[in-house]
């Protein structure tokens, strides 16, 4: 049995006086859901408050990015000991970082070699573009993704629950646009567990979790956690809004 897992990636939102403010919105509703693995994911800026204020909660804190070197000089950058020292969670790979900071299946490789060696729990994304979706490449594209940003990791049945994928159509995100429950729930079943298979085993990829993103909301969340393969959610602007994301959550949890 797969434990449902919803993460809120909070991107370049909330200053630390407004991640505070959100924070103890949300904790005694989260609070209050059982039955799911719950992670917020603020920017590096928040980690330590959002960290102090989670304490003893039960939910979860995640990081939205790290460097796959232990340490040097790399300005800007914050290695996995660091994230480490703050969070059990970290997201790679994420469509934005590809984009926009040229981040490649090379090296969403090495920050989750990184972050495993760490013992932290990797939130790896992958998705096809609307060009290529359009072209019908999806299964190429986030085939290719699995293989090559997930090779060469030991992951055995025991630590298959701390390698989690978020599979997020580009085209479906912060666009309003979500992919098809049905559609998304098929790209699970016979592109990501398949490759999965073909790089760890049946029982591994059965054991790993994979979450769908893309304008997730309070009213279509039920219907992707009612599919087979879909085992929780990466939800980017719902997470920002305490009752929002409280709601999808609890969704989560039949
Ligand atoms: P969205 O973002 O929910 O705003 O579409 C999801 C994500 O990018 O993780």
């Amino acid at each position: 049995m797969r434990q449902p897992l919803v993460a809120g990636n909070w991107k370049m939102y909330k200053t630390v006086a407004e991640a505070r403010q959100l924070v103890s919105e949300l904790v005694p509703g989260l609070q209050a859901i059982g039955g799911v693995e719950k992670v917020l994911c603020p920017p590096f800026t928040d980690l330590m408050a959002v960290a102090a204020l989670l304490e003893g909660s039960g939910i979860g804190l995640g990081a939205q990015n790290l460097h796959w070197e232990a340490q040097g000089a790399f300005t800007g950058e914050i290695s996995p000991a660091m994230v480490a020292e703050v969070c059990k969670y970290v997201i790679i790979g994420h469509s934005e970082r590809r984009q926009y900071f040229a981040e490649t299946d090379t090296t969403v490789n090495r920050k989750v070699k990184a972050a495993l060696a760490q013992g932290l729990t990797p939130i790896v994304c992958v998705g096809e573009t609307l060009a290529e979706y359009e072209a019908g490449r999806t299964a190429e594209v986030v085939s290719r993704q699995i293989k090559l940003g997930l090779a060469d990791l030991e992951i055995s049945e025991a630590s298959a629950g701390s390698l989690v994928v978020a599979y997020e159509p580009v085209w479906a995100i912060g666009t309003g646009k979500a992919a098809t429950s049905a559609g998304a729930n098929a790209v699970m079943t016979d592109v990501i567990r398949p490759g999965l298979t073909e790089l760890f085993g049946a029982a591994v990829a059965q054991s790993v979790r994979i979450l769908y993103g893309g304008s997730v909301k309070p009213d279509n969340a039920k219907e992707y956690f009612n599919q087979s393969d879909i085992d929780g959610a990466l939800v980017g602007g719902a997470s920002l809004k305490a009752g929002d994301f409280i709601a999808i959550t609890k969704a989560a949890a039949h």
